[in-house]
This record gives C-alpha cells, sequence and structure tokens, in this order.
C-alpha cells in the first residue's frame, strides 16, 4: 500500500466521528443502548456537511425509492446508508476503505437491525468488488477527495450501475485553480488526494460514457456549515489551551483555517453532481 493510502487510512482512524463516539453520544442521550433504532443514530453518524437533508437530496437526485439496490461509495460508518434503508427502503452496499470504520459500520448497523438492508464491505472504489450491472444507484458524498484516482472510482460507478441507473455525488471542487501549497496543506490537514473542477468532474463523467450530467454549485450552503464547524474547533482549541493540555492537531487546524478562507474566497467549493448510465 502507497504512503499516500497509508495518510487517508490513518486520517480516518483517527477521525472524531468513529463508532464509539457514536454509541458514547447516544448513550449520553438515552442513559443505555438497548433496543437502539436507526433514528437514535441519525444526529451522530451523519459525517458529511449538511446533515439528513442533503441525503434526501441525493435519494431525490439518483431516484432511490422502495427497494433500489444501491451502493454507497466511501460509506464511512454507514450512517447515509442506514438512513436510506430506514427512510426509503433502499437496499444499501457500502464500500469502506478503513479497517476500523468498515466494522464500526457493520456494528452500528447489527445494533440498530438493518442488517438485513445494508450491507458492509471493506473495499476500495478504484476496485470495486461487486458485480457489473448490478446498481440502480450509486452514491456518494465529501469522499471522493481522498481517493487518487477519480477517473477510476467513477468508472466503477458506470460499471456497477444497471442501464438507466442513477450516480449523484457531492464532493469539494475548484472554481479556480488551486496554488500548489493550498494543495498541500488539503492534503497534510484533510488527507485531501487532489480536487477535481467544476468543469472536470461533468467532463469526466461524460467521457466515461454517462448522460444527463448535471452540476448544483453548493458552495454558500458549505461556506456556512464551514464556517460554524470552524468556531466550534476553535472554541475546543482555546478550551484547551485555558486548561493547559495541549491544543492536539496543528496541521488539522491551520488546514481546516486555510480551507475556510478558500471556500469565503470563491477559490474552492462544493458541489452536487448527477448522472445516467
Ligand atoms: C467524509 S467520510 C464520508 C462518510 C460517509 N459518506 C458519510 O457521509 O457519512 C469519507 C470516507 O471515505 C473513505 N475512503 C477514503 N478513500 C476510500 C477509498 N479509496 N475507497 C473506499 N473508501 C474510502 C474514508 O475511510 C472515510 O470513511
Amino acid at each position: 500500500m502507497s504512503d499516500n493510502n497509508h495518510h487517508v487510512l490513518a486520517f480516518y482512524s483517527r477521525h472524531p466521528i468513529s463508532r464509539d463516539q457514536i454509541l458514547a453520544g447516544v448513550r449520553a442521550r438515552r442513559g443505555h443502548l438497548d433496543g437502539l433504532e436507526p433514528q437514535d443514530l441519525f444526529a451522530y453518524d451523519q459525517d458529511h456537511y449538511g446533515g439528513l437533508s442533503v441525503v434526501d437530496a441525493l435519494a431525490d437526485r439518483a431516484h432511490i425509492g422502495s427497494s433500489s439496490q444501491v451502493a454507497d461509495f466511501c460509506a464511512g460508518l454507514g450512517g447515509p446508508a442506514r438512513y436510506l434503508a430506514h427512510k426509503y427502503g433502499a437496499i444499501v452496499t457500502c464500500i469502506e476503505l478503513n479497517p476500523h470504520r468498515a466494522p464500526g459500520a457493520a456494528d452500528l448497523t447489527r445494533r440498530v437491525g438493518l442488517a438485513q438492508r445494508v450491507r458492509i464491505v471493506r473495499g476500495d472504489v478504484m476496485r470495486v468488488p461487486l458485480a457489473a450491472q448490478t446498481m440502480d444507484a450509486v452514491i456518494s458524498q465529501e469522499a471522493l477527495l481522498h481517493v487518487p484516482d477519480k477517473r477510476a472510482a467513477l468508472s466503477e460507478a458506470y460499471r456497477v450501475l444497471k442501464r438507466g441507473g442513477h450516480l449523484a455525488f457531492t464532493d469539494w471542487a475548484e472554481h479556480r485553480r488551486l496554488e500548489k501549497a493550498d494543495c498541500e496543506s488539503m492534503w497534510r490537514g484533510i488527507a485531501a488526494q487532489s480536487v477535481q473542477s467544476f468543469v472536470s468532474y461533468p467532463q469526466m463523467l461524460r467521457e466515461i460514457g454517462f448522460r444527463n450530467v448535471t452540476v448544483e454549485d453548493l458552495t454558500a450552503d458549505w461556506g456556512r456549515i464551514l464556517e460554524a464547524r470552524f468556531a466550534m474547533y476553535r472554541q475546543m482549541r482555546e478550551e484547551n489551551v485555558r486548561l493547559g493540555t495541549p491544543a492536539g492537531d496543528e496541521e488539522f487546524y491551520g488546514s481546516y483555517a486555510r480551507l475556510v478562507a478558500l471556500v469565503q474566497q470563491g477559490t474552492l467549493g462544493g458541489g452536487r453532481f448527477t448522472a445516467e448510465k
């Protein structure tokens, strides 16, 4: 495995959203973990910008309904997959690379009784262990930035989709070319391997063979969410300094500050990309 992959794996192995952190949040609210239902986790298990409403938006764009076969590329702890199974009755296969997150997702799914509808597969979205033309929809959220070869991942989405199936994903995208120093900062801070642009992503999708490609610019929404998150991190950091404990991950903090600035300047943003096979 390359050093790049190690960095992405390490980033998510020490990420603040983990199976244990989700269960700790649920336990603090309910007092115990007996008889958990999917909705008990939803406040904690969505590792993307915008919570459940943006999963609804993806479900809408990808035409997900009852018994749709869905693949979630880079599924994290399985939060969006469980929501799609619970709310829409979809059958979801999660592809997740991280050796802690994949079993964490499976454990959370079992605990809420969704193991029949949500399957967790540890794997790499550049080589998806699913048969061709088996999926009605492929989704992904805030994850392809970590994947070195996005064309390979999107080609895999095309391969596993049935004809007429839909792809809908959100990801970081450039409005203007990022400076090399900013790419390096995003790599060190948030394990972003590379970022496509609002022009290159749709072009890549068409080259792969997708049709009816659409782009929605989510930059303004992401800007507001990032600012709120950054304020929270700043507060946590100041609290740590006040308590005399180490401030922690300086690299992450510095990179996050730069990320907020890049979004506010309009250099970088978020997009929702939709396409049909
Ligand atoms: C920001 S999280 C998103 C999780 C999930 N989509 C959600 O919204 O809750 C990104 C996830 O992508 C996974 N990941 C990164 N590279 C991957 C790859 N090549 N194949 C599969 N998963 C990958 C990471 O381990 C991480 O769990």
